[in-house]
C-alpha cells in the first residue's frame, strides 16, 4: 500500500477530499518499531506526529521513583504524539510499541500547516483530545476511589468499550495484553490482575485465550463493579 491509500484508513484524514489528502501524503514519513521498542520517551523534545497504520503502542508516564502507569493503548487508526505539536513543550508521556507497530509520520511544521489549511484535522484532533480527557478523568476517578480488584474490573470495561469487538454474543477486546499490561493500566499488582482474572474465568465472565480476551457477559461485568 503507498501512502495515499494508508491514509484513507486513518480517520483523522477521513473527511478529506482526494485532491487534499494527494497533498498531504507528501508530507508524510514512515517509521516501523519492533515489539517493546521505545518510540519516545516522557521529557524528550517531540517534532513529530505518529498516526498507526498497524499495531498497539502503550503511553505511560514513570513517577521520579521509577514507577510506570499506563495512561492509555491505542492501536490502528489513532495517532499520538500531537501535545507537545501543539504546545511547544516536551513529551507529556512515554510511548512503547507493544506488538511490531508500523506507523505513519508527520513533522511539526506539517501537522501544523495541515491543521491551518484542513479545519476538518483540526475538528478530529479536538474531538479526540475531548475524547481523552474526558477518559483521564473517568480513570483518575477510579484510580481514587475504587479497591485494586474494582479497578482491575473497571479496566476490562473500560477495554470492552474502547477496543470492544462484539462477535456471537461475546465482547472480544481487539489488544495483544499481558497481565502486567493489566496491572499497569489499573494501578496494581500482576499478582492481584492473576487473581481478580481467574475468579473472574471462574465465574464464566471472561475467557482469555494467548493474550487476547474475551468479556463473555458484559452485564454481568458491570453489575459486579458497581457492587
Ligand atoms: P505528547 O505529549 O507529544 O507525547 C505523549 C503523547 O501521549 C501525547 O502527546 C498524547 O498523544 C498521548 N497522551 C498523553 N497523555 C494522554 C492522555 N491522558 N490520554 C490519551 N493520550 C495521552
Amino acid at each position: 500500500m503507498n501512502n495515499l491509500e494508508l491514509l484513507r484508513g486513518v480517520p483523522m484524514f477521513a473527511h478529506l477530499g482526494d485532491d487534499h489528502v494527494r497533498l498531504l501524503s507528501a508530507s508524510l514519513g514512515s517509521q516501523t518499531f519492533e515489539r517493546g521498542a521505545m518510540i519516545f520517551h516522557q521529557g524528550s523534545v517531540g517534532n513529530t506526529l505518529y498516526l498507526i497504520v498497524h499495531g498497539q503502542v502503550r503511553i505511560y508516564t514513570s513517577s521520579q521513583l521509577g514507577q510506570e502507569i499506563s495512561v492509555t493503548l491505542f492501536r490502528d487508526g489513532d495517532f499520538f504524539g500531537e501535545l507537545s505539536l501543539l504546545d511547544g513543550h516536551e513529551r507529556s508521556a512515554s510511548a512503547v510499541a507493544m506488538r511490531a507497530t508500523s506507523t505513519l509520520t508527520l513533522h511539526r511544521a506539517a501537522f501544523l500547516q495541515a491543521i491551518r489549511t484542513y479545519p476538518e484535522i483540526a475538528v478530529t484532533v479536538l474531538e479526540q483530545l475531548s475524547a481523552r480527557l474526558r477518559h483521564t478523568n473517568t480513570y483518575i476517578e477510579h484510580l481514587a476511589s475504587t479497591s485494586a480488584p474494582q479497578r482491575v474490573i473497571r479496566t476490562l470495561l473500560d477495554l470492552a468499550d474502547q477496543h470492544g469487538v462484539l462477535e456471537q454474543g461475546t465482547t472480544r477486546i481487539d489488544l495483544h495484553l499481558t497481565q502486567d499490561d493489566l496491572a499497569s493500566l489499573a494501578g496494581t499488582t500482576r499478582e492481584t490482575v492473576n487473581r481478580v482474572l481467574g475468579g473472574l474465568r471462574e465465574q464464566g465472565l471472561i475467557q482469555i485465550e494467548r493474550a487476547r480476551l474475551s468479556v463473555l457477559n458484559l452485564a454481568q461485568l458491570e453489575l459486579i463493579n458497581v457492587a
